[in-house]
């Protein structure tokens, strides 16, 4: 898939199939992260990829999602939730570049879901003490993010707006996930 086609179709999914992600997949979107930019190369990013259906359920507990929207995107365990996710760690002394860090790492992750046909939500509104024992995460380690993937059922769409336009994501009548994005012209100044 074209680099640009990705950059601007690629959507958060929140509403997803009930079939797994193949073993290799979730590979290869590690090898997408491991290789993402990261402060001084010190690759202090940790992950754990969640396959197990059982614990997946219970990871898929201490999320929330589309605040804006709900319930409607809330996605329900059994019928629209994810079955995988995979659990971004860092250091607890780590600092805030780890959280830039995340960010790259992230984004190549969904940059390569979505040329794949998948779908991903960032999560970041987690209950991170709760997924600190359910994980086993070591008491120096912390649940950043959490990337929950899987088979879109449901396609979002972007679409520009002006600088002073509301940005909230919204339903149209059809259901469908509208996401604004504020126009280059209103973001940047050229000098
Ligand atoms: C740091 C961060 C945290 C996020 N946390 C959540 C979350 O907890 N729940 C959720 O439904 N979406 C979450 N999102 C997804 C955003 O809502 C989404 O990226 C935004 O609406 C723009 O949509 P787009 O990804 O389709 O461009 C998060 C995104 C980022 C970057």
């Amino acid at each position: 898939m074209d680099i640009q086609v990705a950059l601007q179709n690629r959507r958060t999914v929140r509403l997803f199939q009930q079939e797994p992600v193949p073993d290799q997949d979730l590979a290869e979107l590690l090898d997408a992260a491991r290789m993402a930019s990261c402060g001084g190369n010190k690759q202090c990013l940790r992950y754990q990829v969640i396959r197990d259906r059982g614990l997946a359920e219970r990871v898929f507990a201490q999320t929330a999602w589309a605040a804006l929207v709900q319930p409607k995107r809330n996605p329900q365990w059994g019928s629209t939730a994810p079955l995988n996710f995979i659990a971004v760690l860092a250091p607890v002394k780590g600092g805030t570049v780890c959280h830039a860090d995340a960010g790259a790492a992230i984004q190549s992750m969904q940059l390569l879901a979505f040329a794949k046909g998948l779908g991903c939500c960032w999560l970041g509104a987690i209950q991170r003490d709760r997924l600190q024992e359910i994980l086993e995460v070591p008491a120096e380690m912390q649940v950043l993010y959490l990337l929950a993937v899987g088979y879109p059922a449901e396609a979002p769409i972007a679409e520009d707006v002006p600088g002073d336009a509301s940005v909230a994501y919204y339903l149209d009548e059809q259901q469908r996930l509208h996401v604004p994005k504020i126009r280059r012209d209103d973001l940047a100044i050229w000098k």
